[in-house]
């Protein structure tokens, strides 16, 4: 059982409202957050979705690619982000204490995740693990959809569900980037929890169906 997150980055935004209307039975609404900095392509900011909140259902799953997250990361929530996930490499380059990170995302009411790159070991994120509500593995090099999943998230995944497993954690492992029926099959076999669907879904006119069909993998 897999819950869906789909990525309104690709979606059409002269339309976006009735487009998140048409995947609404999904638990999830992953919204993408580039500063054209931390990754090489500028997304949107909170203004585009603070309105959408009330109007749907789903959970906001708010994915930072941005320098600096410590500074924003308030805005965020207070515009509607439940989750709030932010990326390691960009608290190391800042230097902000992580856990206190962590421990901001909190109080300002929001569940707290941690995503990472591709080229990040996945033994960076230990020390954060019992702290997390959310682990978010990379399988394409942030900054864009359409891409190619890459499957040496499959390891991490599974080192994450291991790591769950025996410490009795309670972070969702969530999975981004190239995500179809065939490699959220992969995913959910490592052991992913929640899969972020951008063009798969949203290029697509059953998407409704498409989203159970994930779920039951
Ligand atoms: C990429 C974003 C993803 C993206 C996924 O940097 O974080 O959420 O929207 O898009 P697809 O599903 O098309 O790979
Ligand atoms: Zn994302």
């Amino acid at each position: 059982m897999l819950e869906v997150a789909p990525s309104i980055l690709a979606a059409d935004f002269t339309k976006l409202l009735e487009e998140v209307k048409t995947v609404e039975n999904a638990k999830f609404l992953h919204i993408d957050v580039m500063d054209g900095h931390f990754v090489p392509n500028i997304s949107l900011g909170t203004c585009v979705f603070q309105n959408l909140k009330g109007k749907v259902q789903m959970l906001f799953d708010v994915h930072l690619m941005i320098s600096h997250p410590e500074i924003y990361a308030k805005t965020f929530i207070e515009s509607g982000a439940d989750y709030l996930t932010v990326h390691l490499e960009a608290l190391e380059e800042s230097k902000t204490d992580v856990k206190e990170m962590i421990r901001q995302i909190h109080e300002y009411g929001s569940k707290a995740g941690l995503a990472i790159k591709p080229n990040t070991p996945v033994k960076d994120l230990v020390d954060y693990l019992e702290d997390l509500d959310l682990v978010l593995v990379m399988s394409v090099e942030p900054g864009f959809g359409g891409q190619k999943f890459m499957k040496q998230a499959l390891d991490k995944i599974f080192f994450l569900k291991q790591q769950k497993i025996e410490h009795s954690y309670s972070y969702l492992i969530e999975v981004d980037g190239g995500i179809n029926d065939q490699t959220a099959k992969l995913a959910a076999q490592a052991g992913c929890e929640v899969v972020v669907a951008g063009t798969y879904l949203f290029h697509s006119q059953d998407r409704v169906k498409k989203i159970k069909e994930l779920e039951a993998l």
